[in-house]
């Protein structure tokens, strides 16, 4: 018995100690599981209480009892005095930290590349101008010298709203509604959305941009046009960039052509963005035709034009090397977010 009373006395001794010693909380956490955890001294004494004679058992015990909760006060005590130290040391939050920067969203790929086509074509005297995307048959396509029982014009490939209204299929139709209000010279530039009943696949989108350009006036011919669009190849892809013009048809030009950029990616060689052909196509074009302008009232006789209509989700594909047209229409963040400028 008293070995176990002098055991407690040194054991509230060197415990209420290490607690006055204990710098800092972690430390405190320690020395707290030392004195009264599981393992402890202290617990182990209060264990054997039951194991002492009959008579000592209730002096011992409360003696330890008391030792115990004299040292889970000094702990709570001292826990109070460091978190109050800490708190002095200054706040919680350091004010000092610049902010966290707010999402503030980014331009889409699509819009960017617009934004860079229009303005070099800005620089040539091209002004923008949009149009609807529902839009009549007449706009779409008969007023481009396309009759109804054109392919183009089947229900196959295009979403009709309505019998004569239809999601616009190109920006083209833009053409004969700028002309039928302005009279010649005209340089536009339209970008906009369109729309055909495409699979949604790696290449294809039931929903696209497109930019369409026209310059009518009278003289333009089609040197102007490849100077034109050659000057535009190069401000955009560079310098290097290699053009090809491949005859074509368009009902609303003659003569048409297709243009080929030679591949921003592989520089030629072949790779899976050109199909190994060295070669992406990128816009239809051709001088516009003579019918066109008779539908809009545009003396054909003495006036001369081109147009072109380009995919800006492919030359944004050759330009940020996405290799799926899918991710620019998906309108996942995660993608989009790679686009915002710092
Ligand atoms: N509208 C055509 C298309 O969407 C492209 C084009 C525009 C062709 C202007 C010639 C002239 O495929």
């Amino acid at each position: 018995m008293r070995d176990f009373l002098a055991d407690l006395q040194r054991l509230e001794e060197a415990g209420s100690g290490a607690i006055r010693a204990a710098a800092a909380i972690d430390r405190l956490e320690e020395v707290r599981v030392e004195i009264l955890g599981r393992k402890a001294r202290l617990t182990q004494l209060l264990r054997s209480v039951r194991d002492l004679p009959p008579e000592h058992r209730r002096t011992a015990g409360s003696e330890a009892n008391r030792v115990k909760q004299r040292l889970q006060e000094l702990l709570e005590q001292r826990t109070a005095e460091l978190t109050a130290d800490q708190k002095e040391e200054g706040p919680e939050v350091d004010l000092t930290l610049p902010g966290r920067p707010r999402w503030r969203g980014a331009r889409h790929p699509c819009t960017l590349v617009t934004d860079e086509i229009c303005g070099i074509f800005k620089e040539l005297g091209f002004v923008r101008a949009r149009g609807p995307e529902a839009e009549t048959t007449w706009y779409n396509f008969t007023a481009l010298n396309t009759p109804l029982d054109h392919p183009a014009a089947d229900e196959q490939d295009t979403f009709y709203l309505d019998a004569d209204v239809v999601l616009r299929t190109h920006t083209s139709p833009v053409q004969a509604r700028v002309m039928e209000k302005t009279k010649p010279p005209v340089r536009i530039v339209v970008p906009g959305v369109v729309y055909r009943r495409d699979p949604f696949d790696a290449s294809h989108a039931p929903a696209f941009d497109q930019i369409e350009g026209l310059a009518v006036d009278e003289g333009i011919n089609f040197v102007e046009f490849k100077a034109t669009i050659g000057y535009f190849v190069r401000r955009f892809f560079g310098e290097d960039t290699a053009t090809r013009f491949r005859p074509s048809f368009f009902p609303f030009t003659e003569p048409s052509a297709e243009l080929d950029v030679s591949c921003a990616i592989c520089h030629g060689e072949g790779c899976s963005a050109c199909k190994g052909t060295g070669w992406v196509e990128i816009m239809g074009a051709g001088m516009v035709d003579p019918a066109v302008f008779d539908n809009v009232g545009y003396d054909s006789e003495r006036y001369t034009g081109y147009a072109f209509g380009m995919g800006v989700g492919r030359i944004a594909m050759l330009r940020y090397r996405i290799p799926d047209i899918r991710l620019l229409y998906e309108g996942d963040v995660r993608f989009l977010g790679q686009f915002a400028r710092a």
